[in-house]
This record gives C-alpha cells, sequence and structure tokens, in this order.
C-alpha cells in the first residue's frame, strides 16, 4: 500500500471536516453549512462511505486533501503530511527534496529579517522622513502602511549586508535571496538604496521577495527581487496574504497590476484586490487563484485588455472552467487614480465588467464594417480560434451563435469553419461499444469512481496526441486529489518528467503506475471521450441521489428546504443534466 492510501486509511473525513464544521447525521451522511460560501441553510455534505465530501451551494467537492488544501491555502503534499502527522504515518523521505525546503524556510527567515529591518528604517531612521513623508503624499495612511509592512531602504551600499551578516547570514545566501548584487569584480552590495519598500508575501505570509519604488520620478520606477528559489514574479501575486480571505467571501477575484493599486484598493475596503506586478497575467497565477474562486475580474486599461483578451484569456477560462471578465479603465488612468477620485466609480467599473471574449469581439468588430465580405470574413478568421479554444461547449455554441449573427451568416457556415480549424478528434468519432473486459470492476462506489478517473488519466499520459482538442474532465469529476493534481499538471507541462518535477514525490508512485497501465490498443480516441463522458454521469448522478438525500433531511427537519428552491434558481438541476448526459449516451455502459 502507498503512503497516500495509508493515510487515507487512517484518516476519517468526519472527523476532520469537523472540526472545520458542526455536522449533524442525515441518513447514512452528514451534513452541515458550507464553510467555503457563506448559507443559512446546510447544503455541504459528507459521504463517510465514499470518503468525500461536496457542497451543493457552491458545487464543489472531492476526498479529505481536497478539503484540508481548501480550508487551509495548502497544496497538496502539505496537506498530505499534517494529515500523515495526525494519522501516525511515516512518509518516505525525499533527501533533495528536504534539503530544498530546508534552504527555502532560510531563505523566508532572511528575507523576513530585511523587512523587519527596512520596516524600522522607515519608522525610525532620519532617512526615513523622506519615505514617510512619501506614503503621505500617496495618502497612505500609517494603518495601511503598517498592514503591507511598508519599508525603507537607505541610501547606503552595505547597511543591509551589514545587518545580516551580524545575524548570521553569509554573503553567499544573500546574493542567493536577491538582496545583495555581485558585480563583474566579484564585490558585493545592497540591491534596494534610498527605496520605498514593498515585501512581496505568499498566501501563507512567507515574505518571498521585494517590490521597491523610487521616491522621486527617476526611472527605472520599480526594481524587484529577482528569481530566486522563493520568488518567481510570474507564479506569484502582490497582495494574496491579505486578499485571499475576502476573495473567498466575496467569491471573485480582482486583478491589478501596480503595488500601489492593491494598496489603495485595501485602504479603500476593496479587499479582494491582487496585482500582477506590472507583467501579464500568467497560467500558474490564474491556477493559484482557482483555489479560491474562479471569477476572475481582470482590471485593465484598454491597450492591455485588446492585447490580453486573446487566446490566453480563453485557455485561462478553460483552467478556471469559467468566465474572465474585463472591468476597462478610463483613459490614462489605474486603479489607484480611479479610486481615488471616486470610490463608486470604481465599484461602478466593476459591476460593469464584460465577459472578455464578448469585450474581444466588440473591439475587433467596431474595428470592421460587417456589410462588407471582407471585413466579415476578416472577423471570422480573427475571432474563430478564440471560440475553437472554448472547451464548454455550451459556451462555445453561444458563441458560435453570436458570431454567426454579428456577420449575418447562417450557424452551420461558421461550423463548418470552425470543424476546419481544428482537426478534430469530435469528427472522427464513430460510437464504438467498449468491450467487457475494459469496463471496471470494482468493489465500492468510491473505488469504482476512482478506477474510472484513472483510467481517463491514464489515457491522457500514454496518449499525448488527446491533449491536442484541448478537452479535459472538469476537475469536480474527479473527486481523488492525486489523479487531481496529475490531471492540472497534465494541463501545464507537455512532458512527463516536467510534469513529474512538478507535483509532489509522494504522488510519483501513482502516476508512475497509471504510465504503466496497460491500456487498449486502439479507438484510444473514442474510449478518452466515452470516459469523459462516464465521468460526468456519474458525477451527475451523484448530484442527484444528495440531492433527495438533502430533501429528505430538510422534509425531515422542516418541510421544504429553502436552500433546495435556491439550488435550482442558481440553475444547479441535477436532473436536468443527467438527462443531457444521458442523451450524449455513452456506449457500451
Ligand atoms: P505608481 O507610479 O507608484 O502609481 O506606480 P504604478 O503601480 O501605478 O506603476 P505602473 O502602473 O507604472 O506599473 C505597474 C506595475 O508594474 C508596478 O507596480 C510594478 O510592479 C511594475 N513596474 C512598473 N515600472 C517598473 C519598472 O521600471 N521596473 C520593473 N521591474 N517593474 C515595473
Ligand atoms: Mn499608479
Amino acid at each position: 500500500m502507498s503512503a497516500i492510501d495509508e493515510v487515507k486509511q487512517k484518516t476519517d473525513i468526519a472527523s476532520v471536516v469537523s472540526q472545520y464544521v458542526a455536522l449533524k447525521k442525515a441518513g447514512r451522511n452528514l451534513v452541515g453549512l458550507c464553510p467555503f460560501h457563506g448559507e443559512r441553510n446546510p447544503s455541504f455534505f459528507v459521504y463517510p462511505e465514499q470518503q468525500s465530501w461536496h457542497c451543493f451551494g457552491c458545487n464543489t467537492g472531492g476526498d479529505v486533501f481536497s478539503f484540508l488544501m481548501k480550508k487551509e491555502n495548502l497544496d497538496f503534499g502539505e496537506a498530505l503530511r499534517l494529515l500523515a502527522q495526525s494519522a501516525g504515518v511515516t512518509l518516505p523521505s525525499h533527501p533533495g527534496r528536504d534539503e530544498e525546503k530546508e534552504e527555502k524556510e532560510r531563505f523566508f527567515k532572511i528575507n523576513e529579517a530585511a523587512a523587519q529591518y527596512f520596516q524600522n528604517l522607515l519608522l525610525n531612521s532620519p532617512g526615513g522622513t523622506k519615505a514617510r513623508n512619501y506614503i503621505q503624499s500617496r495618502g497612505f495612511t500609517e494603518k495601511t502602511a503598517s498592514e503591507f509592512q511598508m519599508g525603507y531602504s537607505l541610501n547606503e551600499w552595505d547597511d543591509l549586508k551589514k545587518h545580516l551578516q551580524e545575524r548570521g547570514y553569509t554573503e553567499d545566501e544573500l546574493v542567493q535571496v536577491g538582496l545583495m548584487v555581485k558585480s563583474d569584480n566579484g564585490r558585493t552590495y545592497d540591491r534596494f538604496r534610498d527605496k520605498l519598500m514593498f515585501p512581496i508575501l505568499d498566501i501563507k505570509g512567507h515574505v518571498i521577495g521585494f517590490g521597491a519604488r523610487v521616491l522621486d520620478d527617476s526611472l527605472p520606477k520599480y526594481m524587484n527581487s529577482p528569481q530566486t528559489p522563493t520568488f518567481d514574479k510570474s507564479h506569484n501575486l502582490y497582495g494574496i496574504n491579505l486578499s485571499a480571505a475576502a476573495i473567498r467571501q466575496q467569491d471573485t477575484a480582482v486583478i491589478v497590476e501596480g503595488y500601489v493599486d492593491v494598496i489603495t484598493a485595501h485602504q479603500n475596503g476593496f479587499n479582494n484586490v491582487v496585482a500582477s506586478m506590472g507583467t501579464a497575467v500568467t497560467e500558474a497565477q490564474v491556477s493559484s487563484l482557482k483555489r479560491l474562486s474562479r471569477n476572475l475580474v481582470l482590471a485593465l486599461d484598454a491597450d492591455a485588455a485588446g492585447e490580453e483578451a486573446m487566446l490566453r484569456a480563453v485557455s485561462y477560462e478553460n483552467i478556471l472552467e469559467s468566465e474572465i471578465r474585463v472591468a476597462i479603465l478610463p483613459q490614462g488612468k489605474d486603479p489607484d487614480d480611479v479610486i481615488k477620485e471616486d470610490a463608486d466609480n470604481w465599484k461602478k467599473l466593476l459591476s460593469e465588467a464584460t465577459p472578455i471574449v464578448d469585450y474581444t469581439i466588440n473591439m475587433l468588430t467596431s474595428k470592421l464594417d460587417l456589410d462588407t465580405a471582407r471585413d466579415k470574413s476578416l472577423a471570422v478568421k480573427e475571432l474563430l480560434p478564440v471560440i475553437a479554444e472554448m472547451k464548454d461547449k455550451v459556451r462555445q455554441a453561444h458563441y458560435i451563435q453570436k458570431l454567426a449573427r454579428l456577420v449575418n451568416v447562417e450557424e452551420r457556415t461558421i461550423e463548418a469553419e470552425l470543424s476546419r480549424l481544428k482537426p478534430s478528434i469530435d469528427r472522427k468519432r464513430k460510437p464504438i461499444a467498449l468491450s467487457k473486459q475494459e469496463t471496471y470492476d470494482y468493489k465500492s462506489p468510491l473505488i469504482r469512481s476512482s478506477r474510472l478517473e484513472e483510467y481517463c488519466i491514464a489515457l491522457l499520459l500514454q496518449h499525448p496526441e488527446l491533449k491536442e482538442v484541448n478537452k479535459y474532465p472538469t476537475s469536480e469529476y474527479i473527486t481523488n486529489s492525486e489523479n487531481r493534481e496529475i490531471l492540472l499538471a497534465l494541463q501545464r507541462f507537455n512532458d512527463l518528467s516536467t510534469l513529474k518535477e512538478n507535483i509532489d514525490t509522494a504522488i510519483h508512485e501513482h502516476l508512475d503506475s497509471l504510465v504503466k497501465w496497460e491500456l487498449p490498443p486502439n479507438n484510444i480516441e473514442q474510449k478518452y471521450d466515452d470516459c469523459i463522458l462516464r465521468l460526468e454521469r456519474e458525477f451527475w448522478k451523484n448530484m442527484e441521489k444528495g440531492k433527495e438525500e438533502m430533501l429528505a433531511s430538510e422534509r425531515e427537519e422542516k418541510g421544504p428546504g429553502a436552500d433546495l428552491i435556491k439550488l435550482e434558481e442558481e440553475g444547479i438541476e441535477p436532473s436536468l443534466r443527467m438527462k443531457e448526459t444521458y442523451i450524449k449516451k455513452p456506449r457500451g455502459g
């Protein structure tokens, strides 16, 4: 048995969840108020038999790992280690990895010491007066400055170096962590001098790097920590440590560009705002936000939105499994300006945020004359790749229709163009039954569903060409966290060794076994399609069952449930979705 399985076996999901949620019995299951969204009637279920959980309000679920990951902002490895510890399971150690971890911890400590040192200089040094005045001139209160741990770096070459060396850190370490620079002749000196310092913290509150601003109009205006073992600008979001709770609570994250934009937003009570630190939003940033909320709003100026709103945006939407919206800022203004001028206007801009695809379509077509044949064809050429990228076929159909109406041609013309565009698996698809041997023998519902998940992932691992159509099972259909981790990594990394590097070592054994699974030799594409369909069907079947149980327990308690009505208002209708998946009948099932 693998260590992960042992941890699972020795862990009871109900007792883990009970530490956060008051659970009541409802038949064979347990029910309570969802800890991930505000609700007054319970729609959060724990299924002890399957060792899984599901919330019918926010429509998420998974196993005990995903519960802890979500609740405590942990990654898979951290959740595993936490549970292993309380279950008394010793995990195999991975020497290289442990060393890496120790180094990181030490780097966090150095950065923390530096942040404290800068903060102290801001508050107490004569040189800090200039920076304090600057902070005031930007309209920040002392409370805000301290919340964001702002600081000041002296106009000296080796002040920080001396300070940290006295605390036992070596010159080498200081260079590695990016606080000092080594020049060509081997001399080292402080990287940040005479700057307003913005420590950059990760979601758990480690100081991972710094942003630094000049106090006048000189250039460059900003300087950041370089890429280090703790800091990768493209993977982190400024302000996430102070925003995570609000993002979850409001179920929306707003992404802006600048440090100052985040700080001003927070000072004005907009706490769900984070910054991409001046670069275009990356896939890694989107993936990390997805753990907090699926609703993203990008606050951009019109130019940036134009660039942003292309193919990449749709591929991010595929990761998020929801729409990204853009709030367009008035020409020449950033969020800091807008909020300071009129906070209500900022609210209004956010509430009027447009789905990024619609925005792209409007932008593009506003420049064209759609009465002419030439521009019609141009519009289709530009927009079709964006539409083709969409994983959600209902959304895709919506935009096909929209495009058809815009250029005033029949939908099937657009559809024909679309199928020319992608060497589609869909087209080659023929109804072929899964043979008997390939159906999944199972002992319990849990094992059955995870066999199916594994089959699907094994197909993807062994047949990378399946990734070309960019169609993956929704991560909600995957209950087992190891499978989920691999699926997410599969979507991000193309070769196996990179994928492996990017998942926790505890999952390697599981991954290896999936890579070695013996799969049937032919009709891979159909099998993959069927697999997704079956996962989908299973998911909705469970939803249906859950809904019935919920009804039953509500009836017992207090008559027909108000929450069920809410569920239906929110469009969560298992029966209907079930019907849909049955219409797309998988073969052989
Ligand atoms: P303020 O002028 O202080 O309001 O800054 P801002 O945040 O409005 O700056 P701007 O909109 O020009 O830039 C947005 C973000 O891009 C900044 O917060 C930085 O993260 C980054 N940035 C801007 N200028 C530079 C630069 O010269 N070098 C680097 N490395 N990053 C920059
Ligand atoms: Mn600004």
